[in-house]
C-alpha cells in the first residue's frame, strides 16, 4: 500500500510571486525509510506541513493512507493526523507546562484510535521512553528541564505512540553530536519498525543519508 502518493503537487505561499513547491510524482510505500535532502530554505517543512494536513496544496492530489487529502476539509485532515501520524517537528513543540509523560502521552488524548492501539497507554508511554533510553526518574519532570537530546528523545516517543502508520520527522538531529545522531537514529529505527511505521525524514544534513535505504534529494524532486 502506498501510504504517500502526491501527484502534480503544487503549494505556493502568500504573497509570493512563485510556488515553492511544484511536485510531479512522489510515493512512499508501507514501511518504507525514506530521506528527503535539501538546503535550508528549499521547502521541506513546507512539504511536511503539506502531508500532516496543516498546508493544503492549491493544485495537485495528496493521497495519504488511501485518502484524498487534497479534498478534505482542515477538521477532516487533523483527524487524519490524529490517528495516523507522528510528527517530529523541527523545533519538537513540546509543551512546556507538561511532564516528560504527559508530552509522550497527548496523542492518545486526541485520538481514540491512539489510545486503544497503544493499549494500556501508561505503559505503552513508559516502554517506549525506556527503550529511548530515558530513565524512569524524569518522567513527571518538565521538559524544560531536559537537555536538547532528551527533548528529541521524548518527541520521537510522542511520535510513536499509539503506533502511527506514518512517522515524518523534521531535522531533529541538528543540535546533535554524530554520536549521539547516530544513536537516536538506532533508536528511532528500531522503535518504529517493531511497529511497522513508514519513516520520512528530512534534513539538510547529507552525513545522514548512509542510514537510509531510500534517499531523495529535493531539487530533483521538486520542479519549482
Ligand atoms: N509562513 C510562511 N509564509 C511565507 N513564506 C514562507 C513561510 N514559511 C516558509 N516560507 C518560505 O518558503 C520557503 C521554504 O521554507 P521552508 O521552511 O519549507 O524551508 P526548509 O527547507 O524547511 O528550510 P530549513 O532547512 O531552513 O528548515 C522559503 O523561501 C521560506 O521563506
Ligand atoms: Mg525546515
Amino acid at each position: 500500500m502506498n501510504v504517500i502518493e502526491l501527484r502534480e503537487l503544487r503549494f505556493r505561499w502568500p504573497g509570493q510571486a512563485r510556488a515553492v513547491l511544484a511536485i510531479p510524482q512522489l510515493t512512499l510505500q508501507a514501511g518504507e525509510h525514506v530521506f528527503l535532502r535539501g538546503p535550508s530554505g528549499s521547502g521541506k517543512t513546507t512539504l511536511l506541513n503539506l502531508l500532516a494536513g496543516i498546508l493544503k496544496p492549491q493544485q495537485g492530489e495528496l493521497h495519504l493512507l488511501g485518502q484524498p487529502a487534497h479534498r478534505l476539509r482542515a477538521a477532516a485532515r487533523d483527524r487524519l493526523r490524529a490517528d495516523h501520524m507522528g510528527v517530529i517537528f523541527q523545533q519538537f513543540n513540546l509543551l512546556p507546562y507538561l511532564s516528560l509523560l504527559d508530552n509522550v502521552l497527548l496523542p492518545c488524548h486526541f485520538s481514540a484510535r491512539r489510545r486503544q492501539q497503544a493499549g494500556n497507554v501508561q505503559a505503552s508511554a513508559r516502554h517506549l521512553l525506556a527503550h529511548l533510553q530515558l530513565e524512569p526518574a524524569l518522567l513527571q519532570r518538565s521538559v524544560t528541564e531536559l537537555s536538547v537530546g532528551q527533548q528529541q528523545r521524548v518527541a520521537v516517543a510522542r511520535a510513536l505512540i499509539g503506533r502511527p502508520e506514518l512517522v515524518i520527522a523534521d531535522e531533529p538531529t541538528s543540535a546533535l553530536d554524530a554520536d549521539s545522531r547516530d544513536r537516536f537514529l538506532e533508536l528511532l529505527f528500531h522503535e518504529a519498525d517493531a511497529q511497522h511505521s513508514t519513516i520520512l525524514f528530512v534534513s539538510h544534513d547529507a552525513r545522514i543519508a548512509r542510514h537510509f535505504p531510500r534517499v531523495l534529494e529535493l531539487n530533483e524532486v521538486n520542479q519549482a
